[in-house]
């Protein structure tokens, strides 16, 4: 059945209500967390990677939601929520909701208040709509295409900084890292030599949204996977930003890799790259 046409003010109101809504079962937790208690509930690919009960419901509460006012449209959940009413037929769906129902879980499990909900909306497979909202910091960032970005209503915009050595750079790691051989360690060092500073505050869907709002200049990463970064990309973009994977291609999605910037300084993030990925490669050569 053909999904019916809505408009992006509609569906970017639906991201922002659910994002709040779900904001509120973080927020409950961090209270929680805070006044000692344990929220975690299980690891999953390594120690630094847990998954607590608000994960869980954040995102019950997040893809309940959709699939009522949405029966027909795609949902993926990090936490497993996946939703796909068209899955026996051949076409990919039209729209499909990307959904990190905890971005940062590691800061939340310590009641370190830089996390957030974030949901993307893909149509046709490209990131279109972003609700991004962090309510320790009650900040909600928003943005679908053609309407602007804003942060709690407020339009944003990226930085105008032009050099690399005036940028401040954002990054994040791999939760497998000790044996990851690509584990962003060589790219850090590169940036870091190069820029004013690389900061890394673990929520990738933040990190997206302070290089739309201006306060950093740049992020990159790779191993991320499409609900961490679909929000934030859309919501880079409409405040003027590039986003583009390490080959300044638009398969960011598909490759777990990205590189968002106020534009400017896109050219010079992905030359760093370039280099970088060729060291890696001549020492895997060697070894
Ligand atoms: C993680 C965060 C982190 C990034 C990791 C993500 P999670 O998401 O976004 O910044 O470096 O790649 O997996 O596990 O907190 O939802
Ligand atoms: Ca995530
Ligand atoms: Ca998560």
């Amino acid at each position: 059945m053909p999904s019916k046409l809505l408009s992006p003010a509609e569906l970017l109101d639906t991201a922002v209500t659910l994002a709040h809504g779900a904001g509120a079962i973080l927020l409950e937790g961090l209270t929680y967390i805070r006044a000692g208690n344990h929220a975690h509930v299980r690891y999953k690919s390594s120690p630094g990677d847990v998954v607590t009960e608000y994960d869980q419901r954040s995102e019950a509460f997040i893809v309940s939601e959709l699939r009522r006012r949405y029966p027909d449209h795609a949902i993926v959940g990090e936490e497993g929520g996946a939703y796909d009413p068209q899955a026996a037929e051949t076409q990919p769906p039209r729209y499909e909701w990307q959904i990190d129902p905890l971005d940062g879980t590691t800061n939340f499990s310590h009641g370190f208040g830089l996390f957030c909900v974030s949901i993307g909306l893909l149509i046709d497979g490209i990131p279109v709509l972003g609700a991004v909202y962090n309510p320790a910091a009650d900040e909600l960032y928003a943005a679908a295409h053609g309407l602007g970005a804003t942060c709690n209503g407020k339009p944003i915009h990226v930085s105008r900084v032009n050099s690399l050595q005036q940028a401040l750079l954002i990054t994040g790691f791999p939760y497998d890292y000790a044996h990851n051989p690509r584990n962003n360690l060589r790219a850090f060092d590169a940036f870091n030599r190069r820029c004013q500073a690389v900061r890394r505050i673990g929520s990738a869907a933040l990190d997206l949204c302070f290089v739309a709002a201006g306060q950093i200049d740049g992020y990159w990463e790779a191993n991320v996977k499409a609900y961490d970064i679909a929000a934030g990309i859309a919501i880079v973009r409409e405040a003027g930003g590039l986003v583009t994977d390490s080959a300044g291609e638009d398969a960011m999605l598909s490759r777990g890799e990205i590189v968002a910037s106020n534009g400017l300084l896109q050219p010079a993030m992905l030359d760093v790259l370039r280099e970088v990925h060729l060291s890696e490669a001549a020492h895997v050569v060697m070894r």
